[in-house]
């Protein structure tokens, strides 16, 4: 071989290695680096794996055919991918999940129409198609969430929402620390957000200033939603009524605008621009129905 020859096969190589790469890399999507190390709590074993084998071909397979049989559906752009293959198995269970959570171009999320227990059986379902893949459990027990006690209080002197969260281990109550706190207000439509950056202390306690001004009900009611999320112990959340608000009583901004209201009748020139519209409309037929027998009369 020619050092020419040589030379045109080493490019020939670079080519071929790059086209190799983009379509490895060709996906559209990317899991955030703190979810790609999330990981199952549930164990994967045979029953899982047929639990997920039924989802799987519920959901999946209309896209992405059988694994391993290349039979997905070929008229999607991208097609979707063989998920048996080695491209797809070198995605971590944090990444899988995060894709079933949150779908990507033509994929759908499952998030709510399956729900993680169910995404993971899947999961558990594909994985039997790595001969290599070890499954590596999250620390995290959904029972574990049945032993938090999430208290909220009011404090008047300091006009802040007090939380305290702890959780009755068998060796005795424990105060959960570091775990994130969430506080709403409920309202009509969904929950208004108003503290995300809250953590408990070394005691289980976290204390946020409320705001003064949040209108409530008549009697300034307001119904204060706390969320707990921690790795142990999952997530957790408790409601309650509060008379910290601005009372409010006016009336609802539909009352005046319903198209069903008493109180605002329609201006009278609507009115008499409609009837004037009918009569001459009416008239006008009485007109062209007495022409008709005028010719009906005239037959001979
Ligand atoms: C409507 C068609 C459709 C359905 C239904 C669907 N997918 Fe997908 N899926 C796709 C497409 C298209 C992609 C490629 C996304 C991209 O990279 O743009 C994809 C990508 C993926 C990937 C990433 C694979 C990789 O190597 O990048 C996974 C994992 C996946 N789907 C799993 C599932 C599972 C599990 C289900 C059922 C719960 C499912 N999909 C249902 C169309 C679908």
């Amino acid at each position: 071989m020619t050092t020419n020859q040589k030379y045109n096969q080493f490019i020939a190589f670079l080519i071929f290695s790059f086209v190799i790469n983009a379509s490895l890399s060709s996906r559209n999507w990317k899991a955030p680096d703190d979810q790609k190390d999330k990981n199952s709590y549930i164990k994967f074993d045979a029953s899982t794996a047929a639990q997920g084998e039924a989802i799987y071909n519920a959901n999946c397979a209309s896209c992405h055919g059988n694994p391993g049989k290349n039979n997905a559906l070929k008229s999607l752009n991208p097609i979707p991918p063989d998920l048996s293959s080695t491209a797809s198995q070198s995605l971590t269970d944090g990444e899988l999940i995060y894709i079933l959570n949150n779908g990507a171009g033509l994929m759908p999320s499952f998030k709510n129409s399956l729900g993680e227990e169910k995404e993971w059986m899947v999961i558990s379902y594909l994985r039997g198609f790595n001969k290599n893949y070890i499954q590596e459990l999250s620390k995290f027990d959904p029972a574990k969430s049945k032993l938090v006690k999430l208290v909220s209080s009011f404090d008047k002197a300091s006009n802040s929402i007090i939380v305290n969260a702890t959780a009755d281990e068998k060796n005795g109550k424990i105060a959960i620390v570091g775990a994130e706190i969430s506080v709403f207000v409920k309202r009509y439509f969904g929950n208004f957000q108003i503290e995300k950056a809250l953590k408990t202390d070394a005691s289980g306690l976290a204390k946020f200033s409320f705001p003064t001004d949040l209108p409530g009900n008549k009697n300034g009611d307001l119904e204060v939603l706390v969320k707990l999320y921690d790795e142990n112990y999952g997530e957790v959340q408790v409601t309650k009524t509060y008379s910290i608000g601005v009372p409010t009583d006016k009336p609802g901004l539909n009352e005046d605008r319903a198209i069903w209201n008493t109180l605002v009748k329609a201006p009278l020139w609507i009115i008499g621009l409609y009837a004037t519209g009918l009569i001459s409309f009416l008239l006008l037929l009485a007109f062209l129905l007495n022409n008709l027998r005028g010719i009906f009369n005239s037959k001979v």
